[in-house]
């Protein structure tokens, strides 16, 4: 139906008679000249309707409005001198139209597809629309490269990509399973599996090593700005390495993204940093690198200072720390400024929040600055770095709570305050994790990253008895702050996975029932094996620079999980219910 898409005439077609097709982007009448800017995903060229030279057409083009579908034919000529647009790769020719044939007329749309600021709602309900704006047809085309990019790069590795179930058992990830209900057997379920993990696993007992899949995953969580119900991921499983082997290949994986998508050409190896390392300075184990304000700790500077609240918090062998924020010119603190902080560092776990305003050499303003001499102060300001118009703030709290309410804090004054660069990508690794983590709702330890991550060699002796002291083989991929990978080195014998579901209050039974399969799989020659995931919304989205990953997904869910153009999730017939053995109980 055409000759040439809408985006690739420039000078050296003039003069040519083509045939386009796409959809009205904007109509301009001048009476004689009606402009028709026609728009297809390659991009936009423009169309003139002139009286003089096609009456009937001339006529016909009046009728067009946007979104209308048509088809035009014509000859392509210079611009006139003037009207020459610089921004757009058919800037310098138009198409004056000599036939005119619309395709299909459109209603008006329920926004303008140019607009800047669209309500989201409107956007996700109308996503059709939505997909055809400049913005996302850029985003959408941009992930897929990231993805062929990847899929090059992996086999010329010798990866070979292999697709796993949807229909599944659970796998812990740790979020809730979606549930589908099996009609063949009444009253029991299939899941979506969260991630491929036992897959990708039981593939190296089969001997498929160097797996890799673009998988799909579903988590029933809490939704966030970065997560969806289902996620993509990059998903890779190697046989006979260690971490370093890993680690290679996924820097080598983004060492290509970079370079391709972006034109950037990524410092590697990455930094490495323990996870103790990250949440000490940083208070997170997916720190921004972009920007300082790192935590300090001031603990032993207040140690016997006569303030109650932070004496207290000492004896009970907690810590105090601080970051030394330094306002932009022009910013003020309001005592409403801290106020609203205080309130909202509660959600972390802090009880309050302190603060010094830096005056000078060794002097402070503060609420609390008449409980201590003045030599604290001069000490806390000194070791801080401190100076004038900097304001320290201080959490005292048990060591994770400080830790965790501080980074939270250093994230929010950054953010707000626009101390972020945005031109950089700091990648890191974080390693060394604790193996498990004790929940206290449900006391009993459970593991920080999945069950199946190897302990360190030197910690297994301490598994049973000092379990909290465990390092696990595991390495996260940090990117400006956003955990965009995740890892491990799995256990491949099984005795030693046996012990670590022992740890969990895994029991032998619930282990066999849960996981028999794959336990029986680390009994037929299991090599050792370990791999990793890489977000593929999240990567996208940062290098996009998008703020939610629903901007590089064609067919996102809302923050409350669902789609507002299928309107799913939705009730079902009496009939289907019945078919599937349920009952719905309100
Ligand atoms: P993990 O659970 O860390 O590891 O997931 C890997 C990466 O997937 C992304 N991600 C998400 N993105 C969007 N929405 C979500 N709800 C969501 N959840 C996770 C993150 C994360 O870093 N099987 C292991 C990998 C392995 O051990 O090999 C796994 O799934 O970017």
């Amino acid at each position: 139906m055409r000759t040439s898409n809408c985006g690739e005439l420039n000078a050296r077609s003039i003069d040519r008679e083509v045939v386009l097709v796409g959809w009205v982007d904007t109509r301009r009448d001048h009476g004689e000249l009606i402009f028709i800017d026609l728009r297809d995903r390659w991009g936009i060229t423009q169309v003139v309707f002139h009286a003089q030279y096609n009456q009937a057409v001339h006529k016909k083009a009046e009728s067009l409005r946007p979104e209308f579908v048509i088809q035009v034919k014509g000859r392509v000529r210079k611009r006139p001198e003037g009207t020459v647009n610089k921004k757009i790769a058919t800037g310098e020719i138009e198409v004056i139209a000599h036939e005119l044939q619309v395709l299909n007329p459109s209603m008006t749309p329920p926004f303008e597809l140019g607009g800047e600021s669209v309500n989201e709602e409107l956007r996700l309900k109308y996503r059709f629309l939505d997909l055809r704006r400049k913005r996302m047809v850029e985003n959408l085309t941009f992930r897929y490269r990231v993805t062929k990019v990847v899929r090059d790069y992996l086999d010329h590795l010798g990866f070979i990509e292999v697709e796993t179930p949807c229909l599944t058992r659970s796998t812990p990830e740790g979020a809730r399973d979606y549930l589908v209900p099996a009609r063949l057997s009444p009253g029991t379920f299939y899941a979506l599996p969260q991630s491929p993990q036992l897959f990708k696993q039981l593939l190296m007992v089969a001997g498929y090593d160097r797996y890799f899949q673009l998988a799909r995953c579903f988590r029933d969580e809490d939704l966030r700005s970065d997560r969806q119900p289902e996620h993509t991921q990059i998903d890779l499983e190697m046989s006979f390495v260690d971490e370093n082997d890993v680690m290679e290949v996924v820097e080598g994986i983004l060492g290509e993204i970079f370079e391709k998508c972006m034109n950037v050409e990524l410092k590697r190896p990455f930094r490495r940093m323990s996870y103790a390392e990250a949440m000490d300075r940083f208070g997170t184990d997916k720190p921004d690198l972009r920007f300082g304000m790192e935590l300090c700790d001031v603990t032993d500077l207040f140690r016997g200072s006569g303030f109650k609240i932070f004496d207290r918090v000492i004896e009970e062998s907690g810590h105090i720390r601080a970051i030394c924020f330094q306002p932009p010119p022009g910013v003020v603190f309001s005592r409403q400024d801290y106020d609203d902080l205080s309130t909202w560092i509660q959600d972390f776990g802090a009880k309050g929040l302190s603060w010094f305003e830096v005056k000078g050499a060794g002097q402070a303003e503060s609420p609390i600055q008449k409980f201590f001499n003045p030599e604290t102060i001069a000490k806390v300001i000194a070791h801080t770095k401190a100076e004038t118009r900097h304001i320290l703030f201080f959490v005292a709290a048990d060591k994770h709570t400080s830790q965790v309410a501080l980074g939270a804090l250093r994230v929010r004054l950054a953010e707000t305050y626009r101390l972020i660069p945005q031109d950089r990508f700091e990648l890191l690794w974080i390693q060394d994790f604790p193996l498990l983590e004790y929940n206290e709702e449900e006391k009993r330890f459970q593991a920080m990253h999945h069950p199946f991550t190897s302990p360190q060699e030197q910690d297994i002796p301490f598994l049973e008895t000092d379990p909290a002291r465990v390092k696990a083989r595991a390495y996260d991929v940090v990117m400006n702050g956003t955990e965009i990978g995740g890892g491990s080195i799995r256990n491949h014998r099984v005795d030693l996975q046996e012990r670590v579901f022992k740890v969990l209050s895994i029991g032998p039974q619930e282990a066999e029932e849960k996981f028999g399969f794959l336990l029986k799989g680390l009994k037929y020659g299991a090599p050792p094996h370990g791999g990793l995931a890489i977000g593929v919304d999240r990567l996208v989205a940062l290098l996009l620079r998008q703020e939610s990953i629903r901007d590089v997904i064609a067919f996102p869910k809302t923050q409350k999980g669902t789609c507002l153009m299928t309107e799913s999730p939705s009730s079902v017939s009496p009939r289907q219910l019945k078919e599937l053995h349920l009952e719905i109980k309100t």
